[in-house]
């Protein structure tokens, strides 16, 4: 299976925020990636399940909800009922985080764990097997527009190492700074989910920055 392009919709054009999902619906894209801040795990504020209850009704592909916001265990049904297809929360803020994982697959969504920039991919040693999908964060999380931190790519090859060990299904998605310029790079480290902001809603011509993207490698990356 080829690997799967989140354009993060934290880009798009609010004013015409309509024309933009619909714009990405038409395309081959495979979720929408949408950002939520609480202005407190991130220095900034965006938007919350009102939001995401609008966009599920004009959405045709599903809906990958990040959460940058703490204590997210208080928050995991209402966001399944907005209509949350995969919902992520940070590792940093989540200190029974075991817990947070099942109480999201108990809502039927897949379970997703985000890594920020300065923390060690094995600290998911003891629950790899348990994790739909881990996030790592490729810049530091508040923001769209960001430059891409390098040192992830090493990050991806130990993390997709401990996937494989395990024969686990976890994918491995990567989100901030993510263009044309670095997909391949990521893909070939062990990525299979890319979130691009910017890139996309920001290119001239958005509808063509998601088939190249969706095009490089073929099939020959990881599922
Ligand atoms: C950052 C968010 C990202 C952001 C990516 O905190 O989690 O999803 O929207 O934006 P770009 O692709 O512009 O770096
Ligand atoms: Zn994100």
């Amino acid at each position: 299976m080829k690997h799967l392009i989140a354009p993060s919709v934290l880009a798009a054009d609010f004013t015409k925020l309509q024309a933009e999902i619909e714009l990405v619906n038409q395309t081959q894209a495979d979720w929408f990636h949408l950002d939520v801040m609480d202005g407190r795990f991130v220095p900034n504020i965006s938007f919350g399940m009102f939001i995401i209850k609008a966009i599920k009704k004009m959405a045709t592909k599903p809906l990958d909800v990040h959460l940058m916001i703490v204590e997210p265990e208080k928050y995991i049904e209402q966001f399944r009922e907005a209509g949350a297809d995969v919902i992520t929360v940070h590792y940093e803020a989540c200190p029974h985080l075991h817990r947070t994982i099942q109480q999201i697959k108990a809502t039927g969504a897949k379970a997703g764990v985000a890594l920020n920039p300065h923390t060690p991919v094995h600290l998911l040693e003891d629950l790899i097997e348990d994790i739909d999908l881990v996030c790592l964060m490729s810049v530091n999380p508040g923001f769209g527009g960001q430059k891409f931190i390098y040192q992830t790519i090493p990050k991806i090859r130990k993390l997709r190492e401990l996937i494989d060990t395990r024969n686990a299904a976890t994918m491995i998605e990567i989100d901030g700074g993510v263009g044309l310029q670095n997909a391949e790079a990521l893909l070939q480290a062990g990525a299979n989910v890319l979130v691009a902001g910017s890139s996309i809603y920001k290119a001239t011509n958005p509808k063509e920055a998601i088939s190249r993207m969706k095009s490089i490698g073929k099939d020959t990356f990881y599922v």
